[in-house]
């Protein structure tokens, strides 16, 4: 477990001195062991909608999913900060994102981020001005899948790099205290790294960011039916389940057998 309760301030002092790990967690066992594991930054993902619900997109996850899953993670305890991603259009106006905000905080997160730059500035200055530690999130923005048509790197033009830099000043302006990059091209994801104070956290944005954030179950190999590019799964989880269920299902039925046989 890490030894000391971290908090918005611990991550963005973490800036130039160490690389900040992050991962996605959605219920107890989880949030624990990854806790345990010394994990600083844990993050209640919209993913869930896909790796835990079944969803095709992040576009389907409500505020219920949220609150259900972020009340589950924070029965942990954890040390690490506990941050938690508010969902497709709960955070359409400023008054909006704090009523939502403060649903996430009253259901145990610590900390809450959404998708977007100078169009959610209001919004992320309003969330932080009602006491709320804010991450931003910027590049790909899943919740935008709809209208982008697909998973698109970010960063590519001098139109999209441009964009990006305006958005990352926005959103430290506002008060973030760190600031997600998905899918930035790594070049553009470095530029942000060295032009703002805050710490950026890459997913599949390079090795220059001051962290990096994984869902935890591309690393851990437990939703074997889509893993992004950029991830290199450390375990292979679902070959480690199914053997284990086909062993267990072999001992079983041969038991019945031996049951039958002897009876
Ligand atoms: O929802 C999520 O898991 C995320 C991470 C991929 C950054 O936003």
């Amino acid at each position: 477990m890490s030894s000391k309760k971290i908090t918005p301030e611990t991550i963005r002092k973490m800036k130039g001195l160490q690389c900040i790990a992050a991962l996605t967690v959605y219920d107890y066992p989880m949030t624990r062991l990854l806790d345990e594991a010394g994990v600083p930054l844990l993050l209640v993902g919209d993913s869930l909608g896909m790796v835990m619900l079944g969803f095709p997109d992040t576009t389907h996850v409500t505020m219920d999913h949220m609150e259900h899953h972020v009340s589950a993670a924070a029965r942990a305890h954890p040390n690490a900060l506990l941050t938690a991603d508010l969902p497709y259009h709960s955070y359409e106006t400023p008054a909006q994102a704090v009523i939502n905000a403060k649903r996430l905080i009253n259901a145990g997160a610590e900390a809450v981020k959404a998708e977007g730059g100078r169009r959610i500035a209001p919004q992320i200055k309003a969330i932080v001005d009602s006491g709320i530690p804010f991450c931003g999130h910027l590049g790909m923005l899943p919740q935008s899948i709809l209208e982008e048509g697909g998973y698109k790197i970010k960063g590519r033009n001098e139109s999209e790099r441009t964009d990006l830099l305006a958005d990352a000043e926005a959103v430290e302006s506002a008060g973030a205290f760190a600031l997600i990059l998905e899918l930035v091209t790594p070049a553009v994801a470095s530029e942000i790294t060295t032009s703002r104070s805050i710490p950026t956290i890459g997913i599949g944005s390079g090795v220059e960011c001051d962290g990096q954030i994984l869902v935890t179950h591309d690393l851990l190999g437990t939703f074997p039916w889509f893993t992004p590019k950029f991830v290199k799964p450390r375990m292979l989880g679902s070959v480690l389940m199914r053997e284990a269920v086909a062993g267990w299902l072999d001992s079983i039925q041969n038991t019945k057998l031996s049951c039958k046989k002897n009876g």
